[in-house]
């Protein structure tokens, strides 16, 4: 992962949030190439679900009504049990106790310091703030620890004025916040991450057919990233692992460094939601059926993916050293469609003719791909540098390309070098990006 971290600081992919003030730990921002990356990965998951006639999409606020979290059980049960020690003042995870290390000694274990352990204590995940310049209870509300609450809450709004008919769907991309007790493993777990959601709202009598088709839907897209397979798995929440909402669950899981973890959740999360929200609004939550008169409260599938963690997994999968010519060669190999620069372009010399001819044919191709100019030493070092960003194809304009109206495009993966029409470009790139 160290090697990982480096290079995404070294080519602009991910940086230390506040890094000029010493970091803010578990905090990371996404630079230039780390955020089209990103957008890249979300409009993809966004197409995936809103392209299709049953699912559409909602932009719910972050801060919800209080009793939102009430209802959905998170003020009651989002909660991870903590134990202090007296002495050094840290705060462990009591389930995770024989893990962890005495921040005093770091190699005894809690409570070895001579401290005294407390008796373990439910702490809840929620960030908490205010809303108004009154500090108290009454105006202390939570910044949502997940985006489905926000679809559920809009379940009528979106049924009623789309005329949507079971079953049906509402997908949301946002960030969730949580105060998680043990962040780490770069941007695997963080305290601000990105959610994309989606709720599948389905006749209760159609539930275990339309979980087993979303469980199948989400891992063929993890594979359509790129994602190499055998390093894909599900992983099946046992009886006593099930979150209180849900009825089944399945993790996807990829094999980062760190071992298996999971990136994406699939839940049965029966009506426990729609159910609660009417029990706590006192807003009827019904779906009725024109055709068969049926009345009842829809059960939901949700399939909910980390925006973030999908990206970490997608680099993890495309890092890859190689020796070439006995030096190392540090690639990206990500999937071309998903590359935050997908052409470079790179005049051989700095002359006017070339510099000219170059910014030409750039210019033609920079509205449909990201598209990068570099003019800055050896074409051998260019190539590194993009091979590190994990740019599929470059392009050299040399000063034959003057005469002969040709170029030469360079594929990543193999290296091998094709000498290419200026006029044929637009179809052989159109065929590549396919
Ligand atoms: N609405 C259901 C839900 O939130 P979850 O399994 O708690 O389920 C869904 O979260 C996904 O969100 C996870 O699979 C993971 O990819 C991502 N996620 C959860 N907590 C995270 C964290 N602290 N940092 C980064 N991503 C996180």
């Amino acid at each position: 992962m160290k090697t990982l971290v480096s290079l995404c600081k070294r080519r602009g992919f991910i940086f230390q949030s506040s890094e000029i003030y010493g970091g803010l730990n578990s905090c990371w921002d996404y630079g230039p190439l780390g955020v089209q990356l990103k957008k890249n990965i979300e409009r993809y998951w966004w197409d995936t679900m809103t392209l299709r006639d049953d699912i559409e999409g909602v932009d719910a606020s972050i801060l919800m009504h209080p009793r939102v979290w009430e209802a959905s059980g998170h003020v009651e049960g989002f909660t991870d049990p903590l134990i202090d020690c007296k002495k050094c003042k840290a705060r462990f995870r009591a389930d995770a106790l024989s893990e962890a290390c005495c921040p005093e000694k770091p190699s005894k274990h809690p409570g070895e310091c001579g401290g005294e352990l407390t008796e373990a204590r439910a702490f809840n995940l929620m960030f908490k703030t205010y809303m108004g310049p009154v500090e108290t209870e009454a105006s202390r509300i939570f910044l949502r620890p997940e985006t489905a609450q926000g679809s559920y809450v809009n379940f009528l709004n979106v049924q009623t004025t789309m005329r949507k008919k079971t079953p049906f769907g509402i997908a949301q991309v946002g960030k969730a916040f949580r105060n998680e007790i043990t962040p780490g493993n770069f941007i695997f777990r963080t305290r601000e991450f990105e959610q994309m959601e989606m709720q599948f709202f389905v006749n209760p009598k159609e539930d275990m057919k339309w979980f087993d088709y979303w469980k199948e839907e989400r891992i063929k897209w993890h594979k359509s990233l790129g994602i190499h397979p055998q390093k894909l798995r599900f992983y099946e929440h046992g009886k006593d692992q099930l979150a209180h909402y849900a009825k089944q669950a399945f993790d996807v899981q990829y094999e980062f460094p760190f071992g298996w973890s999971e990136l994406e959740g699939i839940h049965n999360r029966t009506d426990y939601d729609l159910s609660r929200h009417e029990e706590f609004s006192g807003k009827k939550l019904q779906y009725l059926d024109d055709d068969t008169k049926e009345k009842y409260i829809p059960y939901v599938i949700e399939t909910a993916v980390g925006l973030n963690r999908t990206l970490l997994a997608v680099l993890c999968d495309a890092y890859h050293e190689e020796e070439v010519k006995d030096e190392k060669r540090v690639v990206l190999k990500i999937k071309p469609q998903f590359a935050p620069v997908q052409i470079a372009f790179f005049p051989l010399s700095k002359k006017d003719d070339l510099m000219n001819l170059t910014h030409n044919i750039k210019n033609r191709f920079s509205k449909k791909y990201f598209s990068q100019f570099d003019v800055a030493g050896s074409i051998g070092k260019r190539y590194r540098r993009q091979d590190e960003a994990g740019t599929p194809y470059c392009v050299t304009i040399d000063f034959d390309s003057l005469e002969d109206k040709k170029v030469t495009v360079r594929d990543r993966d193999s290296m091998k070098q094709d000498r290419i029409s200026i006029d044929q470009l637009e179809n052989y790139f159109e065929d590549k990006f396919k």
